[in-house]
């Protein structure tokens, strides 16, 4: 099967799928690489892939876009608040991250779950109902949020650049966040326990393999970097590293409301930066617990391992990864992101 993007579509099938559903108990319905890149999806993403790809970008967009793991809720937190709440008296700034930042392809992630729509997702729903008044949620609530919410739109993304619009770029300014790999993996490894659309049973060990194979959800990281490091220099195209907010939060801040071309003070920078530090999101984050966020969440592991906002440091893997998966994701940089030349900085 040949999809809008020219990409085929390889459902897993045999032993392979077997394994999977048994180390990831959220997959219930079947997953698919797409081809060539080897883009790992539930089934679900190829109802959605043609208007994933068709999907308009406006020139007052901003899109951030990561690999799993990387710093985006971090990243578009602090993008929104320049753009929308740069001296915090924004009332909007209230309301959940998942309805003032669409993001695009959640529908695909959520599928095979049917989470939502449901009666506990009011507030998504409500978001939905008001913005799509003639929408159908089987199309895809997040999709139609995305694509109905007004100018100017701050969005989400997971998805490379060649599965989106070709003029994605010359259209929209896009703000790529890449993080080292041991640490990716360490988070990953939580939030695929953490939520119920991967439910990972599995050992850290065969978590670490499954990284390295480029099989874990969306496939290969390196590929995914290696697409946005290619166009670096589009002037529509801002690199931020997780590594460099952490150690240099204010200067790269300064960097983006340059990029972003929001004429923010210094004071107005300052107070975005403290409101979108670890400590006080993850404040926000206990108190806002929204009904999506309660209804993808396994609750026990949830209560006894924390939530989405895990630790927020840089080099935490090293409690983690023992030598031998260090040497299995050194080998995976050699192998794919070396001759890319892409480094990881203050990450060892
Ligand atoms: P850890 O699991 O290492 O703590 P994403 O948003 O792409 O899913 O990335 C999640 C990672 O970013 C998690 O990493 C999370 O804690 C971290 N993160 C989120 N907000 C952050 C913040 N304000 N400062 C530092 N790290 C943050």
């Amino acid at each position: 099967m040949e999809l809008a993007s020219g990409h085929t579509v390889e459902e897993l099938e045999g032993e392979e799928l077997k394994r999977m559903e048994r180390d990831f108990l959220g997959y219930t319905d079947g997953a698919v690489r797409i081809m060539p890149g080897r883009w790992f999806f539930p089934s679900a993403f190829v109802k959605f892939a043609e208007n994933y790809y068709k999907f308009k970008f406006r020139e007052s967009d901003v899109v951030v876009m990561t690999w799993p793991k990387c710093g985006t809720t971090w990243t578009q937190e602090i993008v929104w608040t320049m753009r929308n709440n740069p001296d915090l008296d924004n009332p909007e700034a209230k309301i959940s991250t998942f309805n003032r930042v669409p993001f695009i392809e959640m529908d695909t992630i959520l599928a095979s779950k049917n989470i939502p729509p449901s009666e506990d997702d009011a507030g998504l729903m409500a978001a939905f109902e008001k913005l799509c008044p003639d929408g159908d949620p089987k199309e895809g609530i997040f999709f139609q949020i995305a694509q109905a919410t007004p100018d100017s739109r701050t969005l989400k993304t997971h998805l490379p650049f060649s599965l989106l619009h070709p003029e994605l770029l010359d259209t929209a300014k896009v703000v790529y966040v890449a993080r080292n790999p041991m640490d990716v993996v360490v988070s990953f490894l939580h939030h695929s326990r953490l939520l119920k659309v991967t439910d990972f049973a599995g050992t850290l060990d065969q978590f670490v393999q499954y990284f390295v194979d480029d099989d874990l959800l969306y496939g290969p990281y390196w590929l995914h970097l290696k697409e946005a490091w290619e166009r670096r220099d589009h002037p529509n195209l801002h690199f931020v590293f997780f590594e460099e907010l952490k150690k240099n939060n204010l200067a790269e801040l300064r960097k983006l409301n340059k990029f972003l071309e929001t004429n923010l003070t210094e004071e107005q920078l300052q107070k975005v930066a403290r409101y979108t530090n670890f400590s006080e999101m993850k404040v926000r984050e206990d108190q806002q617990a929204d009904d999506l966020r309660n209804s993808l969440a396994n609750q026990d592991y949830l209560n006894s391992h924390g939530g989405f906002l895990r630790k927020g440091e840089v080099g935490d893997w090293k409690q983690h990864l023992g030598l031998e998966h260090k040497a299995m994701i050194d080998h995976w940089i050699e192998r794919h992101l070396k001759d890319i030349g892409v480094s990881f900085p203050h990450s060892s």
